[in-house]
């Protein structure tokens, strides 16, 4: 038997759903018994010469100096960051993540030791490797974040399906199903569902969540569909009618023929946009067949792409996630988010309507605006560069994105301020 029937066996049999997803790729790979095999194999010999790392020959690094001061870790620490990571991540990091990720989630629903990667684009560039591929429709509301297309669409040739992800200004909860309305019956799709959201700074309310819930679920009962939960924005939620819970969780073994998938990590999560911390977990209890299975699939992309992910950083985030406050750091920031996002609110409320309206938003990082007919969001970006000193993204056909997060509270009102001025300019020509 190859290594390749070794690994389909326990995925087809655990999920006729996820084999029949898998893309030509996600099929063919297999972690090789190379390098990084062969010194796992060896960890602890008196007489380790597997691997091509400087060490004085007892397992610690060669350090520079000049590096090792620079990372003012305490030895093992700092031992660990100047060594090569595993492919899978550094094991204490994973625990210590999936604990992090666990949090008043039900002992009962399974998860996955969460496999690190280099950021959440990594995460969802290895998705993309195994669901993706040529013609594969990958569903995601829209408007959505547009770096989607690059690692689907461009990288792998997926086709990018879309609904729209609000109608008449509210939040549609069954864009996805609408989305995948034309595509054939049991035809292998991928959903995104990235909530809270990015451009649209949305986490559905209970009824929301319930109705996307059971659309997705009707879904499944058409085809194979894994479900994507791009978790980026995990936790900043600033409305209680809003429950904060990844939907990851809800979906577990709810269906057969439904999957999810959940990436998320340190970058928005802690704080950590230069650490390029990212996870990828499956459904799967960590000891499973499958979940060993995937791992190994897992572990051969990111071997062939970036070798192994960044240990500096891992040990960097296995300490905070191991100081014993961590979580009221986390909350701090939240609050601190929580405070602009009213102050936001308060200020869009007195924007003219006939210039452009604000979508429903609660959480993440952003509002999202609908500009009024005959208004261009790119004139109108250029417009607030060139005369208003302000900067905001603009997202065709019709909307501007605010970044709440990356300006101060007292600053968000003259922000709205100039961008209602710079529409009504664009009105008056
Ligand atoms: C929705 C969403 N997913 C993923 C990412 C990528 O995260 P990372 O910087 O960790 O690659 C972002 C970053 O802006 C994002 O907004």
């Amino acid at each position: 038997m190859t290594e390749l029937d070794r690994l389909r066996e326990p995925i087809a049999d655990a999920s006729p759903a996820l084999w029949a997803a898998l893309s030509p790729l996600g099929r063919r790979v297999a972690f090789p018994p190379d390098i990084p095999f062969q010194a796992a194999e060896a960890r602890g010999m008196r007489y380790n010469g597997t691997i091509g790392q400087i060490t004085d020959g007892a397992g610690r690094p060669l350090a520079l100096p000049a590096v090792a001061e620079a990372l003012a870790l305490e030895q093992a620490a700092s031992d660990r960051a100047l060594l090569y990571s595993p492919v899978q991540g550094i094991l204490e990091v994973r625990a210590a993540w999936r604990r992090w990720q666990r949090r008043g989630v039900d002992r009962a629903l399974p998860s996955s030791q969460p496999l690190v990667t280099v950021g959440l684009t990594h995460g969802l560039a290895l998705a993309a490797d195994l669901f993706g591929g040529e013609g594969r429709a990958i569903v995601v509301p829209a408007p959505f974040w547009g770096n989607y297309r690059q690692t689907f669409g461009v990288r792998t040739g997926a086709r990018i399906v879309t609904a729209p992800a609000y109608r008449d200004g509210t939040y549609n909860p069954l864009a996805i199903p609408e989305a995948l309305a034309g595509e054939p019956a049991g035809a292998p799709a991928v959903a995104i569902l990235n909530l809270p959201s990015n451009p649209g700074g949305y986490m559905p309310t209970t009824s929301e969540r319930s109705a996307l819930l059971t659309g997705l679920l009707a879904e499944a009962e058409r085809r194979p569909l894994v479900v994507l939960c791009d978790d980026a924005y995990a936790g900043l939620v600033y409305e209680a009618e809003a429950p904060a819970r990844s939907l990851f969780w809800d979906l577990i073994g709810r269906h057969p023929q439904l999957v999810p998938v959940k990436i998320d990590g340190g970058t928005k999560e802690f704080s950590f946009f230069g650490g390029r911390v990212g996870f990828l977990t499956f459904p799967f209890e960590p000891a499973s067949k499958i979940a060993q299975a995937l791992e190994s699939k897992v572990k051969c992309l990111v071997r062939a792409v970036v070798g192994s992910p960044v240990a500096t950083s891992q040990v960097l985030l296995h300490q905070a996630l191991m100081a014993p406050d961590v979580e009221e750091q986390v909350e701090a920031v939240r609050r601190r988010l929580g405070r602009r996002y009213l102050v936001l609110r308060e200020a869009l409320q007195s924007v003219d309507s006939g210039l452009m309206r604000p979508l429903p938003f609660n959480a993440g990082c952003f509002a999202l605006l609908e500009l009024a007919s005959g208004l261009d969001p790119e004139a109108l970006r250029q417009r607030l560069l060139a005369r208003h000193d302000t900067g905001v993204i603009s997202i065709q056909p019709s909307y501007v994105r605010i970044a709440f997060c990356s300006v101060k509270a007292d600053d968000l009102p003259e922000l709205v301020e100039r961008l209602a001025r710079g529409a009504r300019e664009g009105r008056v020509r």
